[in-house]
Formats: C-alpha cells, sequence, structure tokens
C-alpha cells in the first residue's frame, strides 16, 4: 500500500487513530443551545401521566410542566415547544384559541417561569383540538377546508402570542397558512412573535406514538390530503420551504428528520433562513424499543442520529432527547 499509479497512496485513516485526533477534527457538533425539547400538556390531570409508545416521555400537568421546563432550560436546551391535550373536543377546535385554553394558561406558566431564558413555542393545529382529528375544520364531505381552517389557524396564533409565544410552529401543511399567520400576528400586534414552520411535513407513520401522546389519531381517514407524498421528488419540499419564506416564515422545518436527510440539504441548500428538522415520535420510540430490547447501544445511537440530522444541514432539532442530551453529551 505504498503507490497507486506512480503517486503514493492516501492515507485517510490517519485523523481517525486517536480520541484525541478525531475530537480535534470534528466538523459536526451538537450543541444543546440548537435543541428544542417538544413538551405535552394536558388539561385536568392531577400527576404526569406516562406515554405507553413514547417510554420516558409524559402527558404532563400544568405544574410538573413547569419543572421540566426548568430542567430543560437549566440543561442549556435552546427552546422548548408545548402541545396541548384539552378536556373537551369540538367540530372546530374550540379549545385551541380559547384564552384559557391549556396551552395559552401553560405558555403563561412557562413565559412567568423561563421566558427569559428560553424561546417558548406553541405547535400551532387543530387535530389536538377536534374530535375528529383532523388537522382543520371539515366540509360536508368530511374534506379539510383549506381556507376556512386559515381563519381558525389566524385566530390561534393571536392566543398564543397574547398567552406569552416567542414563536408559533403551524404543523397543519395548509395552503398559504404562513401568509394568514403573519396577517394576524401583525394585525393584532405582534409583528415580533416569530413563525417556526413545518414547511415540509410529510404524511408519516412515524407520527405514530405522537399521537397517543397527544389523543390526536384522526377519527377517519388519514391525512394523507394535506400532508405530503413520500414518493414525490424533493424538488416540492423544497417549493414548500421557498413558499413559506416567501409568506414570511422565520424558521422553516424539515418533518421526519432521519428517513428525510436528503430533504433537509436541499432544504438547507435552497433557503437563507435557519433550518430545524423534527426527529418524530416513531423515530424516538423505535430506538428506545431496540434499546430496551438489549438491541443497540442506547446512547451511542441517539448521539449518531442527532449528529447525523446536523451533518444533513439542521440548524435546529426538535427532539424528546433534548434535556438527557444537553446534559450528558457524548460525542460520536
Ligand atoms: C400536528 C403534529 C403532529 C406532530 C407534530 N405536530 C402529528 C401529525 O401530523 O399527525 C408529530 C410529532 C411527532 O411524531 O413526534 N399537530
Amino acid at each position: 500500500m505504498t503507490e497507486v499509479g506512480g503517486f503514493p497512496a492516501l492515507r485517510l485513516r490517519r485523523l481517525r487513530r486517536t480520541p484525541a485526533l478525531r475530537r480535534l477534527s470534528a466538523q459536526v457538533r451538537v450543541d444543546p443551545s440548537n435543541l428544542v425539547l417538544p413538551m405535552f400538556v394536558k388539561e385536568g390531570i392531577d400527576a404526569p401521566l406516562p406515554i405507553a409508545s413514547m417510554p420516558g416521555v409524559v402527558q404532563h400537568t400544568r405544574e410538573s410542566l413547569r419543572k421540566a421546563a426548568v430542567e430543560a432550560v437549566q440543561a442549556g436546551v435552546g427552546g422548548l415547544i408545548l402541545f396541548g391535550i384539552p378536556a373537551q373536543k369540538d367540530a372546530r377546535g374550540s379549545a385551541s384559541d380559547a384564552p384559557d385554553g391549556i396551552v395559552q394558561l401553560a405558555l403563561q406558566d412557562l413565559a412567568a417561569e423561563v421566558g427569559e431564558q428560553t424561546v417558548l413555542m406553541a405547535d400551532l393545529c387543530l387535530d389536538e383540538y377536534t374530535d375528529h382529528g383532523h388537522c382543520g375544520l371539515l366540509t360536508d364531505s368530511g374534506d379539510v377546508d383549506n381556507d376556512a381552517t386559515l381563519e381558525r389557524y389566524a385566530s390561534i396564533a393571536v392566543a398564543q402570542a397574547r398567552a406569552g409565544a416567542h414563536m408559533v410552529g403551524p404543523s397543519g401543511m395548509m395552503d398559504g397558512q404562513v401568509l394568514a399567520i403573519r396577517a394576524a400576528l401583525d394585525g393584532a400586534g405582534y409583528p415580533d412573535v416569530a413563525i417556526i414552520a413545518y414547511s415540509a411535513k410529510f404524511a408519516s407513520a412515524f407520527y405514530g406514538p405522537f399521537r397517543d401522546a397527544a389523543e390526536c389519531a384522526p377519527q377517519f381517514g388519514d391525512r394523507a390530503a394535506y400532508q405530503q407524498d413520500v414518493a414525490r421528488s424533493v424538488d416540492e419540499a423544497v417549493r414548500e420551504a421557498l413558499l413559506d419564506v416567501a409568506e414570511g416564515a422565520d424558521i422553516v422545518m424539515v418533518k421526519p428528520a432521519v428517513g428525510y436527510l436528503d430533504v433537509v440539504r436541499r432544504v438547507r441548500d435552497a433557503v437563507d433562513v435557519p433550518v430545524a428538522a423534527y426527529n418524530v415520535s416513531g423515530e424516538y420510540s423505535m430506538l428506545e424499543a431496540a434499546a430496551a430490547n438489549g438491541w443497540i447501544d442506547r446512547d451511542r445511537a441517539i448521539a449518531e442520529m442527532i449528529t447525523s440530522i446536523k451533518r444533513a444541514g439542521a440548524d435546529i432539532v426538535l427532539t424528546y432527547w433534548a434535556t438527557e442530551l444537553a446534559t450528558t453529551l457524548r460525542r460520536v
């Protein structure tokens, strides 16, 4: 192994030889400040409820949410995103924009507790609040009505901003949602509240455990008529992201993350705003289940997964492991 075609063979292994060399030459690092912790808060419970399909994740009470938020912030996690589970659901998701709706109350709690030290985000969608479980209002024939839904989203955005959200995260994949929300926030006197848009969100089986956590599985049909199709080319995802930036998105998101790293990379190269990737519930649970069976080295697999998402181009990663990673960050 001395010569190839008259030239000395290159030794790419030189920088891999020792931990010190690998540490020095690392080009991708996971930094807690770019991690966002998704959190669930449920109305009307007295103690946190474990989520069977997401071991280690709970539905919080307002009180346990406050404690977990403080813990995350103290560990160095950069942001929190809240999902609410209301006690009452109806066809128009009335609890989503009610001033005393669970997410609004929780936002007020967290704004008072950690609002100066972190970025408070709220998922902005209807599926947790509608009795039919779809992300928008339904027409008589049972389709999701795009433009009627935009009016609901506008109202939710204002309610979340009023309650103390620094950023709202529209996740329903309605056309024009970012434009409608930006206009509503500006019109209501919240020009500084930012939008982290779920721009390239695919109709994915990997949201399964989340639907237990947020109690939002569709009661009929699925979300394939509004979320993106996995079999379309990445070009469509790039188009979604560019449209959202044009409509006023401050950050664009790709979701899920692990199966969609090509999308993360292409979106990163196409836009001039930060790109977030959502390491979703199914990605979390699949790894936790394998680890619980002793089939995989849990800590190394988590670190590898998040590092890979960053290497693909994500500036920000939403992950259920945010607090743990921030506390025990381990290099791969
Ligand atoms: C919709 C929403 C979903 C997730 C985040 N926001 C579920 C869906 O679209 O069905 C999934 C998150 C996860 O799987 O971790 N409000």
